[in-house]
């Protein structure tokens, strides 16, 4: 993806090579043409895959195994149609039981010819040709985790595969992993064989949080990892995989996120992992959740037959652009007064420009009212300093708030703020 003149990026090579441009004054002259040239081959060169977190949909929460051509295609189209793209998601994923039980003589991977008559070359083309990118699903064990072909021993070949398909995403899963073997040694061997066919595949390591790894994956080369077991679409599901998440902010940032799986907006129950639905304030607290927990967006719900509130949920612009925040910084979670800690998130992440997302997150069943003490964020009473919030749901400006805020919540509810500095 080349760099825009907006992207930080840039800017910071443009510095660097500025810079460059002093020290050699008297010896070159570097023209602007030369120098935007520089810049772009520059960014050729450095991976940009997953500077924000990755958006897509996947197939796996609502289809399993019910996947086919013509479903990808139509929901191909369905991100275009119903402005999805247009908001960010881009990666269209297919998950586990795409491919026959076996592999053919020369060892490769086949699609199923019943489910995918055209093969994957040809739906990828078409994926692409609607402006999208084209993922799929592998595993590091002897078997996926349906029981299909996967991927130990045949690493190498398997990503030339992928590669020549036009594969731009790789989940990467870990059932059937021979327990003699660390996961670290798998997924850095399908990381090198990803990027030795010399194709941009965002890879996205799925071991559940397993194996410590939040200490290694990004070493690995890993754009996205799973920091949880598997999301289920129950309000339970999504309150633990919250909660299981906390300490773990440090460990995620632009290049590779933490995963806390796929999105159950909008599946009310139905499909693969519809174990009993969501309502429609658990499903907005759900995304705003992943938006400023910094987690991938990948959607699971059948996006086709998607009704207006999950299509406003899903495309809540102010939502998404905190999550997909160019400064990429992760949040910090404080405990909040005047409510107790076990039921109740308040993560406070700060913005490119200076502002700052604030989000109150009421996981009980119970009314409450958590406070933030502004002292907890850097702001003493004695700066003067207050904070103008705009809230993300109702796009309106809200006032300016000076000691602390304090929202009232209804049961599952949230309120998401964008914070600005207000000097004295
Ligand atoms: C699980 C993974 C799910 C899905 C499933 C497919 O291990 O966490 O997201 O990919 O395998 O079998």
């Amino acid at each position: 993806m080349p760099c825009s003149n907006a992207d930080p990026l840039f800017l910071i090579l443009g510095f660097h090579s500025k810079q460059r441009q002093e020290s050699l004054k008297g010896e070159a002259v570097f023209s602007d043409c030369w120098l935007s040239l520089r810049l772009s081959a520059e960014c050729v060169k450095m991976n940009l895959l997953a500077k924000t977190p990755p958006m897509g949909w996947n197939s796996w929460n609502t289809f399993g195994p019910n996947i086919s051509d013509a479903l990808i295609r139509e929901t191909a189209d369905t991100m275009v149609n119903e402005g999805l793209l247009d908001v960010g998601y881009e990666y269209l994923v297919i998950d586990d039981c795409w491919s026959l039980k076996e592999r053919n003589a020369e060892g490769h991977l086949v699609p199923d010819p019943v489910k995918f008559p055209f093969g994957m070359k040809a739906l990828a083309d078409y994926v692409h040709e609607k402006g999208l990118k084209f993922g799929m699903y592998s595993c590091d064990g002897t078997k996926t985790c349906a029981g299909y072909p996967a991927s130990l021993e045949h690493e190498f070949t398997d990503a030339q595969t992928f590669a020549a398909w036009g594969v731009d995403f790789l989940k990467y899963d870990n059932c059937y992993k021979p327990t003699s073997l660390e996961g670290k040694l798998l997924y850095r061997r399908m990381a090198m064989a990803l990027r030795a066919t010399g194709r941009d595949i965002l890879f996205s390591a799925c071991n559940w949080g397993t194996e410590n790894v939040e200490t290694w994956i990004r070493s690995t080369g890993a754009h996205m990892w799973r920091s949880t077991g598997d999301i289920n679409d129950s309000w339970a599901s999504i309150k633990n995989l919250v909660l299981s998440q906390d300490d773990h902010e440090p460990f995620s940032g632009p290049g590779c996120f933490n995963d806390i799986d796929m999105l159950v907006v909008g599946m009310y129950g139905k499909g693969n992992v519809g174990f009993g639905g969501c309502n429609d304030t658990q499903y907005k607290t759900h995304f705003a959740l992943w938006c400023m927990m910094n987690s991938p967006l990948m959607i699971g719900c059948d996006i086709r037959v998607m009704n207006e509130i999950t299509k406003k949920i899903l495309t809540n612009p102010e939502l998404i652009a905190i999550n997909q925040d160019p400064e990429g910084r992760q949040p910090y979670r404080v405990r909040p007064s005047m409510a107790s800690d076990t039921e109740i998130r308040v993560f406070v992440k700060p913005l490119l420009g200076g502002d700052y997302a604030i989000g109150f997150f009421n996981l009980s069943d119970q009314k409450v009212s958590p406070a933030l003490e502004l002292w907890d964020i850097g702001l003493p009473a004695s700066s003067g300093c207050g904070l103008m919030l705009h809230d993300t749901w109702t796009h309106e400006d809200i006032g300016v708030f000076y000691e602390s805020i304090q929202p009232v919540l209804d049961p599952y509810d949230c309120a998401v703020y964008r914070a600005t500095l207000v000097l004295p």
